[in-house]
């Protein structure tokens, strides 16, 4: 339920009245796979009507927002990030029909959803790739994308797949040319200097935002322009874009949000906010790897070290704040000591380790620890930005790292200790991913039946911190203040919005501490 429905709204401060608009600052977001959720036709494959079924569950939690990972026709090679058509929805997940009544029914119980807008690539299967490359090189289909005679134009620009890219180019032979790529070979990037191809994505925003979605993640944001003799990421061009999509959105519908994915330092980051016209939203990349150090050296430096350096930005924007999502959690942005020092604590078994990351979910880095889970999912829901939740996490899921490349952390969801882990009746051979089936984090001793019986589970206690968290607006739009007791174990802050003044303490060690605070 949403906490400005349940007040009388002559009750409410100015401020929060016209709270609606900047609903996404109040959000706790639920993050998603279609695939991964629940199998309404038993094929192996989590679908629509699965999920429909599955929204009482997400309003029970008490979470206002899902965020849904890419459902679009793909060869899913990138696990759908690898879109063969922005329009349509891939038929492993149901139809645009499931579709429409999973918004109907989400809306129902007062849950907003936000899609992915895949823009920097697309799939090497997208028709629009196969016309560029077999178009002649001085066409317009040609210039969707972008392309090279040489594979040392843009030298100096990073490698993002540092374990399974050499090159930012690859050749195409029908082609006869190279095209670039940020992310994976198959995922050529579109030409961002081409209005067709703005136009083009523009189109396909207002195709989603007509079936009643409330907002978008952007997809790898900083790389849509390239410009030589710099290193690609960041550009004027890029916000230019950014600006646009921006404004179309406004102009098409009212109070829907953008997401920034930006893996960058606070200071580019905090450009993609614009001044309040670029993305209302932005993942803080730096503060994620930041928490999980606090935690390991039981000092409290780290976290409070990059909020001070953490820019205020515009009055309508908001930081995304995240423990755990479908990727690794990326090693990007720390130094080199830091990820080394978060490597040999958090991923001793290089399995574990991926591209500049981990492959692992919140509870096994946390050894399975119910006190260190609470502690972590309490700084998510008190710090300053809006929560979210990956899904399995809140029960404590367990990953695989055997499994390749990001898919142990995007297995099936545990529901039951019953076949499957109760989320689909289908022979487990046909099941898109192996559940996990250990002793410590299986289906059976590890699901949301059981613990929805226990009051002492950790869903529960996530329940509580969620309801704790949607007690206040101080959380979401409060500003934050630390207290700085001599004992570094202990990190205090007091969260205020207007009258409401809240007191937070974590003690970061294993063990438990004296402190003093000054309360003055
Ligand atoms: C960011 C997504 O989070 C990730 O899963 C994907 O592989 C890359 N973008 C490339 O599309
Ligand atoms: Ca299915």
């Amino acid at each position: 339920m949403n906490l400005l429905s349940s007040i009388d709204a002559t009750e409410l401060p100015v401020t929060a009245l016209d709270g609606d608009e900047f609903w996404y600052k109040d959000a706790i977001i639920y993050q998603l796979h279609v695939k991964a959720f629940a199998d309404s036709n038993n094929d192996g494959i989590g679908d629509f009507a699965g999920l429909t079924e599955k929204l009482g569950y997400l309003q029970d939690l008490g979470v206002t927002a899902l965020w849904l990972l890419p459902f679009y026709p793909s060869p899913g090679r990138d696990d759908g990030y690898d879109i063969a058509d922005y329009g349509a929805i891939n038929p492993d997940f149901g139809t645009m029909k499931d579709f429409r009544r999973f918004i109907v029914e989400a809306k129902r119980r007062g849950l907003r959803v936000i899609t992915e807008l895949v823009v920097n690539h697309t799939s090497d299967q997208h028709d629009w790739f196969k016309r560029a490359r077999r178009s002649d090189p001085k066409s317009s289909a040609r210039n969707w994308y972008v392309w090279s005679d040489t594979d040392q134009k843009y030298a100096g620009t990073r490698i993002i797949f540092t374990d399974t890219e050499k090159s930012n180019w690859t050749w195409d032979p029908e082609a006869g040319q190279f095209y670039w790529h940020r992310f994976f070979s198959h995922q050529p990037d579109l030409n961002f200097d081409n209005p067709r191809v703005v136009s083009a994505l523009v189109q396909v925003m207002k195709r989603w935002l007509d079936t009643g979605v409330d907002g978008f993640r952007l997809d790898a944001i900083p790389y849509l322009c390239e410009r030589a003799g710099t290193n690609n990421e960041n550009l004027p061009e890029t916000h230019a874009v950014i600006r646009t999509l921006r404004a179309e959105l406004d102009a098409y519908a009212k109070g829907k949000v953008l997401l920034a994915e930006a893996n960058q330092w606070p200071e580019d980051v905090q450009e993609y906010f614009g001044r309040g016209d670029e993305c209302q939203m932005a993942y803080h990349f730096p503060l994620m790897p930041r928490i999980y150090m606090a935690i390991a050296q039981e000092d409290r430096f780290p976290i409070t070290d990059i909020l001070r350096q953490t820019p205020d930005i515009p009055g309508n924007c908001q930081w995304a704040l995240f423990l755990r999502n479908h990727d690794e959690l990326t090693l990007e942005m720390v130094t080199d000591v830091e990820r080394d020092y978060l490597w040999s604590t958090y991923a001793n078994d290089p399995r574990a380790r991926i591209n500049v990351g981990i492959r692992r979910r919140l509870a096994p880095l946390m050894d399975n620890d119910r006190r260190k889970i609470e502690l972590m999912n309490s700084l998510l829901l008190s710090f300053p930005g809006t929560p979210i939740i990956y899904y399995g996490d809140e029960i404590g899921m367990g990953d695989n790292i055997y499994l390749g490349d990001r898919n142990g952390v995007r297995t099936p969801m545990q529901w039951t200790p019953d076949r499957n882990g109760g989320f689909s009746r289908a022979d487990p051979a046909r099941l898109y991913a192996p559940t996990i089936m250990d002793p410590v984090y299986g289906y059976e001793s590890v699901n949301v039946e059981a613990q929805s019986r226990s009051l002492s589970s950790l869903l529960s206690a996530t329940k509580r911190l969620i309801s704790v968290r949607k007690s206040t607006l101080a959380f979401g739009r409060g500003t934050m203040t630390f207290i700085r007791p001599v004992n570094r174990s202990v990190l205090a802050y007091v969260r205020q919005y207007q009258d409401e003044v809240i007191l937070c303490v974590a003690n970061l060690s294993r063990s438990a501490q004296a402190t003093e605070l000054d309360l003055s």
